[in-house]
Formats: structure tokens, sequence, C-alpha cells
């Protein structure tokens, strides 16, 4: 009985489940929560890491998250407030807060979806193997997270457990702190390394493979004007993908040019 319990827990971990979860994703906040707190309960055991559901999201967490993000005025006070923050349930699950990565006033803030394993083990964004084929496309094109020309974040500061997809209620709980985020860092251009962020900063529904390729602008109220904002593939998906990095690569030559065209700016400023 034993050596079947320890079988089918080898296979478990060799199907790559790496968290003890339910078999369906929950919306905890949909669920009614006791007054005045609205934090899941710890994910309990179960099978391999499901595929998120969509879920609708919490008005009252968003409004909470917005009051927060509102709040911090500076990257540090929003770094705190993220980490106080219990209006999502991802928090639970994750080992770190994963803020960001890189010079927060290089003229490029590229955003991806969320933290994996290894950036969440780090506390650091885009730090595993997609996060290797990231700092050599950006290399490719001459630009790195080191030497202060890309600060990297995520629409999500906390691992989806076994790296499924968010939920719509966690990316639209989250989203009002990486405005903020956005908000604070004030980059010259913007570059959406996948769906999620492409999705939920421009409002988009298509797909990334129709988003990419073109200059988008996203408008802030709280920016006097709009950031040229560059949806594209995310390295995961170039990873599982070799034939797509002939257009990520196109990609990261309309980032280059455009970089290129702000440096005699730059160099005023
Ligand atoms: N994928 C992302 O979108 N972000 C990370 O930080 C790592 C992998």
């Amino acid at each position: 009985m034993r050596s079947e319990l320890g079988a089918a827990l080898a296979l478990q971990l060799a199907w790559g489940a790496d968290e003890a979860l339910e078999e369906d994703a929950q919306d905890r906040f949909a669920e009614a929560a006791p007054a005045g707190r609205e934090r899941a309960p710890s994910a309990r055991a179960g099978g391999p890491a499901p595929q998120a559901a969509p879920a609708a999201p919490s008005g009252g967490a968003v409004a909470r998250a917005e009051a927060a993000a509102a709040a911090a005025g500076t990257l540090a006070a929003l770094r705190e407030a993220l980490a106080r923050f219990d209006g999502c349930a991802l928090r639970e699950t994750a080992t770190n807060l994963v803020f960001a990565d890189g010079d927060p006033s290089a003229p490029v803030m590229l955003i991806g979806e969320g933290p994996g394993s290894e950036e969440d083990r780090a506390g650091l964004p885009f730090v595993g193997p997609s996060g290797k084929l990231l700092d050599r496309m950006l290399a490719s094109i001459g630009l790195s997270r080191v030497r202060g020309e890309i600060y990297i974040t995520n629409v999500l500061p906390w691992r989806p457990p076994g790296n499924r997809n968010p939920t719509d209620a966690e990316i639209a709980v989250c989203l009002p702190f990486l405005i903020r985020h956005i908000v604070l860092a004030r980059p010259r251009l913007l570059v959406l390394a996948g769906g999620v962020p492409a999705r939920s900063l421009l409002g988009a529904r298509e797909g990334i493979t129709r988003l990419r390729g073109r200059w988008r602008e996203l408008a802030l109220p709280e920016l006097e004007a709009p950031i040229p904002a560059l949806p594209t593939l995310h390295p995961a998906y170039l990873l599982r993908n070799p034939g797509a990095k002939r257009d990520a690569w196109s990609d990261l030559l309309m980032l280059r040019r455009r970089y290129d065209g702000m440096l005699p700016q730059m160099r005023q400023n």
C-alpha cells in the first residue's frame, strides 16, 4: 500500500505537479467571506495543477487594490502595499512576492505574465528558462536589464500555483498595482510579453499572435502622454515554438528602432 502511494506520488511529480491543489480552480472571491476578511484559505491536497477557469472579479477586492495602489507615492511604498495586500489568494501559495528587476528609471519597461517556480523562489522576475531566453533576446538588440536599459515586472506579483493560467479575478485585482507601477516608473516605452499583459493593459480581445508586431498606446489619466506599447510573444512561447522566433526578432527590431529614435532626446535630459 505504502509503495503504491509512493509510486502515485512519484508519478504526479513526474507529470509536473509541484503544488497540492484541488482539481478545479476556485474563485475564492466569490465565496462568502467572514466580515472584514476576504483572504482565501490555503489550497488543500488534490490532483495535478489545473488550468484556471475564468472567474468574475470581486469588486470589493479590486476597490481595495485601487485604494492601496493609489496611496503609494513611491515604488518602495507600492512594493510595501503589495506585500501587505491580502485581497489576492495567489499570495497564499506563493513563496515570495515578485515585484520587479532592473533600474526603475530605465527607458523601457517590460511586463510579463507572472512568476514561474524559479522566480517564485528568487523573488525576481524572469530568472528561469524563459528569463534566460529573454536576456539573450534583449542582448541581441544591445539592451540589458543590468545596464539600466530595461526594467522588468509582471502583471501578477505572485506565482499562480503549478504555473496555471491566472483567472480574470486574479488579473483584475493585481491590475491597479501594475498600473500604479507604470505611473510611478514612467517608462518611455512598454513591451508587453505575452497575451496576459497585452490584453489586460490594452483591453484587447485578440490573441497575442494577432496583437504582436504593432505599436499601440497605453493612455493613463495620471500621465501627460500615452506610452507607446509593443505587444510581443512571450519567451516561454518561443521555447515551445522555436519557429515563432522569426516574429519575435522582427518585434525586437521594432523596439530597437524606436529606442534609437529616442536616444537624442534621452541624451538631452
Ligand atoms: N514568465 C513571466 O511571464 N514572468 C516571469 O517572471 C517568468 C516567467
